[in-house]
């Protein structure tokens, strides 16, 4: 007989609900608890959604549930306590995006994991989406030859300091796909026009009032360059477009005989083409990308996918896909480029300094 997950949510804001009407849908997955701080949007959800057991402390939810499985969608500070909390007792974490909010604490989320062999994954659900998972199957065939390198780009409408931490780790996850482990950076960040400086340190919040509490930013634009394991190289833009301005979000794959292009947003949606040469040509040459029919098998929901997957890891005891030394792998990505940025040369991957590399430079 299929195994039935119990899930408990901590954090019943915005992602959260969006877990809650995923995990309505999936048989093979039972919403037994919720936990918010605020009594009223625990409510709220456990109303819309029919989930009788609610807490406002997630240490109860963990003690009283008996639980299989948590997902994590509190706000970037509130991701260390509740997933090392789970984690500790054996309870498997699906914890959203970025993993933490410095390196000391995605350590400690995965050392957790590593001692109760509970499963840890980042929801950085393009890992999965179909479009990926086409161009690892056509990179695998041959398709573009060999690989040199993987170039993402960032989603519009922030300021690069936002995006860093929001929509940052999940463009460097998509090139961790293709990477493989990164081992430098080089990082340039600007604020306007102007080389960024300790002045240009703030809260995620007074650099974008809307946005989530998400730790020190900086800068309005930035470019940094990676080295893989591999020979890889990477590349990464973040240019502040103005809202809407999608078309270019997701990574570039160029090899030695073609290109590959993902997009998992934009005017065409989530989707995939093809260059069958290694370069762009001129502009007149652009209708010679072909787009990738995606196989009807592939999940088109990629968080879906993303739970299907963390169930495969616990049964097979195997890594889920963006796994927390995934998760940390994008994160170490972005905040290697405040590091490479602050010291004015390439650095070195995994940092030394596992604190936020913008904390002692405030
Ligand atoms: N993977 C994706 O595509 C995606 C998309 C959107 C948001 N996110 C991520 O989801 C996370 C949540 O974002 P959001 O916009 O839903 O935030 P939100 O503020 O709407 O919701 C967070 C909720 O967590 C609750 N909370 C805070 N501390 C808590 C605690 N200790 N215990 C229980 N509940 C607590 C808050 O009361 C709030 O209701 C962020 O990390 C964000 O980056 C991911």
């Amino acid at each position: 007989m299929t195994k039935t997950y119990r899930v408990g949510l901590v954090g019943c804001g915005g992602m959260g609900r969006h877990h809650l009407r995923i995990l309505k849908d999936l048989p093979e997955f039972e919403i037994v608890a919720l936990c918010d701080i605020s009594q009223e949007v625990v409510d709220q959800a456990g109303d819309e959604y029919a989930v009788k057991t609610r807490y406002t402390d997630f240490d109860h939810m963990y003690q009283y549930s008996s639980l299989d499985l948590v997902t994590v969608a509190t706000q970037t500070r509130g991701h260390h306590a509740p997933t090392v909390a789970a984690l500790e007792q054996g309870i498997s974490v699906l914890c959203e995006k970025p993993i933490a909010i410095d390196l000391t604490e995605a350590d400690q989320m995965i050392t957790a994991a590593k001692k109760s062999g509970a499963k840890l994954a980042i929801n950085q659900q393009n890992h999965v989406n179909p479009g990926i998972q086409q161009a690892k199957t056509m990179v695998a065939e041959g398709a573009i030859g060999n690989v040199i390198m993987v170039r993402g780009r960032n989603k519009a409408g922030r300021k690069s300091g936002n995006e860093f931490m929001e929509m940052g780790t999940h463009v460097t996850d998509m090139m961790l796909c293709f990477g493989g482990v990164p081992t430098w950076c080089s990082g340039t960040i600007y604020n306007g026009n102007q080389l960024a400086g300790p002045k240009d340190i703030m809260q995620a919040k007074e650099m974008s009032p809307g946005d989530r509490d998400s730790g020190l930013v900086m800068g309005t634009k930035a470019i940094a360059h990676y080295g893989f394991d591999t020979g890889i190289i990477g590349e990464i833009h973040f240019i502040d477009y103005q809202p809407g301005m999608n078309d270019n979000y997701g990574i570039d794959i160029l090899g030695s005989q073609g290109q590959l292009a993902v997009r998992t947003a934009g005017s065409a949606g989530q989707n995939l083409w093809h260059l069958p040469r290694p370069m762009e040509g001129t502009p007149t040459q652009l209708s010679d990308w072909q787009p990738v029919d995606l196989p009807d098998n592939l999940e088109k929901e990629p968080v879906i996918t993303m739970y299907q997957r963390m169930t495969q890891a616990i049964e097979t005891n195997t890594e889920p896909p963006s796994s927390g030394t995934e998760g940390r792998w994008a994160f170490e990505m972005i905040m290697g480029i405040y590091q490479s940025h602050r010291e004015g040369r390439r650095i070195e991957l995994p940092l030394t300094n596992r604190h936020h590399p913008l904390e002692k430079w405030h």
